[in-house]
């Protein structure tokens, strides 16, 4: 039976992913799961709560929250991590400050990301050192965002560090992909894929026998983007609903291949700009929405001391942290999407890149499959991207003011120097006490 470690314990995210667990747990048996967050009472409110549905549903998997790093740390095998560092109030000024200068506002493209990236590395660093102390055999299993810019911070900061870097979207993406063409789970398909983290393509998807799925799946994105007849739980939301419409003219300037919903921040900035509203973005959304849910459940189940009838649901989708967790545990070399360094796997790459990628996952971590040469319009894009996250982690490093204007210059988001600069003087402002001083 193995420990599992949830750092980033009072997440809205948090309860989904323990019943997810509850519900895997004869293909990955547990026997402790610790909450780690450095929120006490925020954590203590999920924890409660958790603590009941569990009493109720799994009485053998025992639950400590704690905000001890020995304590959450000590004896693990795994560490999933989602932390927020900065929580929604930051996310928010991640969103709004750019708007303010007229550029995209959002928590993992340009100057959003940039700034959120500046804040998680210091959590996650932190996080692997605990770990390095307490638990030096555990693996991380990190889907802390921006994704992108904390692979790359890992890999030069920390590099012999046993973490995973994964992302979700792609998954979700395949969901709706398999839905709108009928099939029962994106199990059933076998995918190719590469680019960096939340800029990235498909460019072949095939069922188990080999057929081509792709000319189906691009027919559907040409009409629809990834909007599905039945709606799935996220397009319930108007701000994904949106995106995953727009997918359509993501992939009308690429008609062979698949995007990531992400790359519309990056080709169509003027749209999305027009379409924001300066006053209430995606964080107000999600605090208005997940988070108030989340916590109004959580204390309902305390104070009536049952779970039974509670709204809170299974995130089944994010049952690809137990399958990842049982590649590793169990050497299934299950294939995966990973974040990882690209050493040739493009290799027309840059080899340092952390790029996402199909890999065979099994006990010694991932194993990339080779991807070839990919074509210019997809490598050019990439490469100014790839720019932005390496300048942005280097001026964490080096605590460098240049390094960071030129990391936001550099931003397909961003229209000139001189705005750069001014979204980074009011980032700066709104950041104190969490980058590092420049
Ligand atoms: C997807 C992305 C994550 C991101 C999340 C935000 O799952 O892959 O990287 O954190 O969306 O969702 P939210 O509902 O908080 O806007």
């Amino acid at each position: 039976k193995f420990n599992i470690s949830i750092a980033g314990g009072g997440s809205t995210f948090t309860p989904g992913i323990i019943l997810m667990l509850l519900d895997h747990l004869e293909d990955f048996p547990i026997d402790t799961i610790k909450l780690y967050d450095n929120d006490g009472e925020r954590q203590q409110t999920i924890a409660d709560a958790c603590e009941i549905l569990l009493k109720e549903r799994a009485p053998e998997v025992k639950l400590l929250a704690s905000t001890d790093p020995k304590v959450a740390f000590e004896n693990v095998d795994f560490v999933m991590a989602h932390i927020r560092v900065g929580k929604y109030a930051m996310r928010e000024q991640d969103e709004k400050i750019p708007l303010r200068h007229g550029v995209v506002g959002q928590e993992t493209c340009g100057p959003g990301g940039i700034a959120y990236g500046m804040r998680s590395i210091t959590g996650v660093l932190e996080i692997i050192d605990y770990m390095e102390k307490y638990s030096p055999d555990a693996w991380m299993l990190n889907y802390s965002n921006p994704a992108a810019i904390v692979a790359e911070a890992t890999r030069k900061l920390r590099p012999n560090s046993k973490i995973l870097n994964i992302c979700d979207m792609p998954i979700g993406i395949e969901e709706l992909m398999a839905s709108n063409i009928g099939l029962s789970s994106r199990k059933e398909m076998v995918v190719k894929y590469y680019g960096l983290n939340h800029f990235g393509w498909w460019t072949d998807i095939r069922d188990k026998s080999g057929k081509d799925l792709m000319p189906e799946i691009i027919k559907h994105v040409e009409q629809h983007g990834y909007a599905t007849d039945t709606g799935s739980d996220m397009e319930k939301e108007a701000s994904w609903s949106d995106t995953f419409k727009k997918a359509r003219d993501v992939q009308a300037i690429d008609k062979d291949t698949l995007p990531n919903t992400y790359l519309k921040y990056y080709l169509y900035p003027d749209y999305e700009v027009a379409h924001s509203n300066k006053e209430y973005t995606r964080a107000n959304e999600v605090m208005a929405g997940r988070e108030k849910f989340v916590f109004t459940e959580c204390e309902n189940i305390i104070n009536k001391g049952t779970a039974e009838g509670t709204e809170l649901t299974i995130d089944e989708h994010a049952s690809y942290i137990v399958d990842l967790a049982r590649a590793i545990a169990f050497n299934t070399k299950e294939r995966m999407l990973m974040i990882v360094e690209n050493k040739g796997a493009i290799s027309n790459f840059e080899p340092t890149a952390m790029v996402e990628i199909p890999c065979l996952v099994g006990s010694e971590g991932p194993e990339p499959l080779s991807v070839g040469e990919i074509p210019r319009f997809q490598k050019s894009l990439m490469e100014q991207q790839v720019g932005v996250e390496k300048l942005t982690v280097e001026a964490y490093e080096e605590q460098s003011y240049q390094k960071l204007w030129q990391a936001l210059t550099l931003s397909r988001t961003i229209p000139s120097a001189k705005v750069a600069k001014d979204i980074l003087d009011d980032l700066i402002e709104a950041n104190k006490g969490y980058w590092p001083d420049l």
